[in-house]
């Protein structure tokens, strides 16, 4: 991962760029870092701050060779190969929220966004977003964001190290994806599960079809979360944002 390797100091979104790489036929492995984003973007039309110099805001273009509805199951492992880099390399002992999410004592520090291109149902590439707060301050962070968001920086009270934390993502990021084409998601689950801080508290998921409250359970085979509402009824939420209850 990463051998080629585009580095931009202003972009819109990583995003565009990886696409567009991907669109020319670029390999597997390609990635695309910047250093500021303009219109970064996180997931449902959200924007993702992306200030200049602070984070790691990166884009890797994927081409595995699958049916299209497992992609959601390469957000998750992605989120296990950034909570494991980042407890490595900073020891801030993140942990995962489904889907999409890295949370320190309740406050986001890394989303991911995955972004694929479909020909008859199969992969034909998919664009893995990483955003990580890395040394933001708080005085960095706007109004809306001063309350649900933190950086890597402010939990371990020293700046981190960004070419070390990329190596590190990139190295459990390649160990993980052998592991998911070897063995399918099976271990992959099991890794998410043990890093996860949504599972086993109580959540209210908001989804298309409205809001699901109940415990968080479990992850089903295809990635979905399984929230229990009581008397052994599982209910699979295949996207949604889930809000802890404290
Ligand atoms: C989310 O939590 O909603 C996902 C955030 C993803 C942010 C990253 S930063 C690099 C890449 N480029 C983007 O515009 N977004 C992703």
């Amino acid at each position: 991962m990463g051998q080629k390797l585009k580095i931009l100091d202003s972009t819109v979104s990583t995003q565009e760029e990886a696409r567009s790489l991907a669109e020319g036929g670029a390999q597997e492995g390609t990635l695309v870092i910047a250093e500021e984003q303009t219109g970064g973007k996180g997931r449902m039309g959200r924007k993702w701050f992306s200030p200049k110099g602070k984070g790691i805001w990166m884009s890797l273009v994927l081409r595995p060779k699958q049916p299209m509805h497992y992609t959601p199951q390469l957000t998750l492992m992605t989120g296990v190969a950034v909570c494991r880099a980042v407890r490595k390399i900073t020891g801030v002992m993140a942990g995962l929220k489904w889907p999409n999410d890295l949370l320190v004592e309740g406050r986001k520090i890394s989303g991911i966004l995955l972004e694929s291109a479909a020909e008859d149902e199969y992969v034909r590439y998919c664009i893995v977003g990483i955003g990580i707060s890395a040394n933001l301050d708080a005085a960095d962070y706007p109004d809306e964001l001063a309350h649900v968001a933190t950086s890597l920086k402010m939990e371990s009270g020293e700046p981190v190290d960004r070419v070390a934390l990329i190596a590190a993502v990139l190295e459990e990021f390649e160990i993980l994806y052998a592991l998911y084409q070897q063995e399918g998601f099976g271990p992959i689950a099991s890794l998410w599960e043990a890093l996860s801080v949504t599972l086993g508290k109580p959540v209210t998921v908001n989804t298309a079809n409205g809001p699901v409250t109940g415990t968080a359970a479990k992850l089903d085979h295809s990635g979905a979360l399984l929230v229990s509402t009581g008397q052994g009824e599982y209910v699979p939420i295949f996207s949604g944002d889930v809000e802890l209850k404290r």
